[in-house]
């Protein structure tokens, strides 16, 4: 684990990065919070509700044991689906510093979903799509980073669909001649300002109102990227909206192979 950094000592470059990176990631972590907790309703109603007909059905004494095991395996499924969004939140805000560990993409994309799924398909209404390559190898990446990077996407996605609505989607495969593996996530909504497109990956490089964008999100995503010695490229779409294409190489140089769950 990484020293805490104190405030008034000098800090390198690379400190004050993975610091911004921190403080970026915790800052959003209000909103998701938010998102994850009005998911966590549905499966607390569905406990609630079949404990209910449990005792009901208990009382005047008419439960069979196909019934009772179906009751049961509903509790245990959303407790479980309860347990997944709680932890992947708990997860997504540990402060670890940086941290290589050999995980799979697909599995990032799916904890990046679980945080952020809720907002934009109830809150704006939005349709996500996923094709995602399987049997991916695992890469060696800091997973939270690259969870980071993909909700910093995604929420750009959200915010060039947020008056028009549209889909999102999200595709992951593999590139065995470059031993890496690519993401790219695309949306069907304004597309990229063609004046902002060279400088947008520079820190406070926005076209959102005051208050709205800091115009840090893709500086951080393409500070994570590099820090992976990755490479992210963004394009308009012919038929309208934005693509951001990231390849990641499977394994990182003077790579040490942790396997931690
Ligand atoms: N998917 C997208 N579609 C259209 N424009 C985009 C998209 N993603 C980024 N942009 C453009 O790039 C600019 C910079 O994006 P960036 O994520 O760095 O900052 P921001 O979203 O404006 O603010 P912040 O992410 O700090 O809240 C955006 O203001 C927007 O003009
Ligand atoms: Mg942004």
């Amino acid at each position: 684990m990484k020293a805490p950094i104190i405030i008034g000592e000098k800090l390198t470059i690379d400190e004050h990065q993975g610091a911004l990176v921190d403080l970026q990631r915790l800052a959003g972590i209000g909103t998701l919070t938010a998102g994850v907790a009005h998911e966590i309703t549905n499966p607390i109603n569905v406990i609630t509700a079949t404990c209910n007909n449990l005792l009901g059905q208990i009382a005047d004494d008419n439960l069979d044991t196909d019934e009772l095991l179906h009751y049961i395996e509903m509790i245990d499924q959303s407790a479980w689906r309860c347990a997944r969004l709680i932890r992947t939140l708990r997860n997504y805000s540990y402060l670890n510093g940086q941290e290589f560990v050999s995980r799979d993409l697909n599995l990032i994309v799916e904890a990046a979903l679980i945080l952020i799924s809720y907002e934009l398909e109830r809150q704006y209404n939005l349709t996500i799509e996923t094709e995602l390559e399987k049997n991916l190898e695992p890469i060696n990446c800091d997973q939270n980073r690259i969870t980071q990077v993909l909700i910093n996407l995604m929420v750009n996605a959200r915010d060039a669909m947020a008056e028009t609505g549209g889909v999102m989607s999200i595709v992951t495969w593999s590139i065995p001649d470059e031993n890496a593996q690519g993401i790219s996530i695309s949306d069907t909504g304004s597309g990229i300002d063609p004046e902002v497109m060279p400088t947008m990956f520079e820190p406070f490089v926005t076209t959102k109102p005051m208050g709205l964008g800091t115009g840090l999100g893709l500086a951080i995503v393409s500070q994570i990227v590099e820090d992976h010695h990755g490479r992210i490229t963004a394009e308009n779409c012919p038929e309208g909206g934005a693509s951001f294409t990231i390849i990641l190489p499977c394994h990182q140089p003077n790579e040490v192979i942790v396997n931690r769950n």
